[in-house]
């Protein structure tokens, strides 16, 4: 079966993609506005997209309340720094929480009652459960017309919990320890990073 996105609603189009392109991980974004109030959100349109110099990039969709930016688009775009804080498995309630759909005002940290840390280089702080936390500066806000926001961020500081580093000169992790989470189909569903193999990569071709 095919599907023409032309044909399609929002609604559809968002369906099918959110149920194929799987598993995805999570930013847990902590951001502050011009204002100054705290805000952490989920946003599963995210991976990283570069490492010289290292880059991520954000999907965040129009707020289907008021037809804007969401707030974490908003504060992007406006402070230029945000915080990606990975999520594991004992933080999925919690970071479920924070993506209640809330006025600017909200200080969402307090609300969901999250332990932050200072960030080096920017203002917003990150989340002192998380695992592993990216300072990144706003590279580039792309407005592609819907009020989609896409933002490319530059990584300024990666924080990585002590326990998780096996061999600090060899940037050995034990990124299974980390019990990361992945976002697959449908509403609410969630993948662990706990069922893995392993293939070895091929060698150079030769003629
Ligand atoms: C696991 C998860 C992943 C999400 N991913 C996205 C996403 O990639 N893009 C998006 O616009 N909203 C996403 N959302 C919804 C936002 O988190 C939600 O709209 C939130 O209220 C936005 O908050 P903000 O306005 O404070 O930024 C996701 C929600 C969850 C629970």
């Amino acid at each position: 079966m095919q599907f023409d996105m032309n044909e399609l609603t929002s609604i559809e189009r968002y369906k099918l993609i959110n149920s194929t392109i799987t598993p995805r991980p999570i930013a847990w974004v902590t951001t502050l506005s011009a204002d100054g109030v705290r805000n952490a959100a989920p946003y599963s349109f995210f991976n990283a997209v570069g490492a010289e110099e290292p880059m991520v990039v954000l999907g965040l969709l129009k707020d289907p309340r008021t037809g804007g930016m969401k707030n974490t688009a908003t504060n992007i775009v406006e402070t230029g720094e945000f915080v990606v804080n990975m999520v594991c498995e004992d933080d999925v309630e919690i970071m479920n929480m924070t993506s209640i759909d809330a006025p600017s005002e909200l200080d969402e940290l307090t609300y969901a009652n999250i332990e932050t840390i200072p960030s080096i280089h920017i203002k917003p702080e990150r989340i002192a459960s998380s695992p592993v936390s990216f300072e990144c500066r706003c590279l580039k806000s792309l407005d592609i017309g819907t009020k989609q926001t896409i933002i490319i961020g530059e990584v300024l500081m990666a924080h990585i919990k002590d326990e998780f580093i096996l061999d600090k000169k060899k940037l050995y992790l034990d990124t299974p320890a980390m019990k990361l989470i992945g976002r697959v189909h449908g509403s609410g569903w969630y993948a662990r990073t706990s069922d893995l193999f392993k293939i070895d990569r091929v060698p150079p071709y030769k003629e």
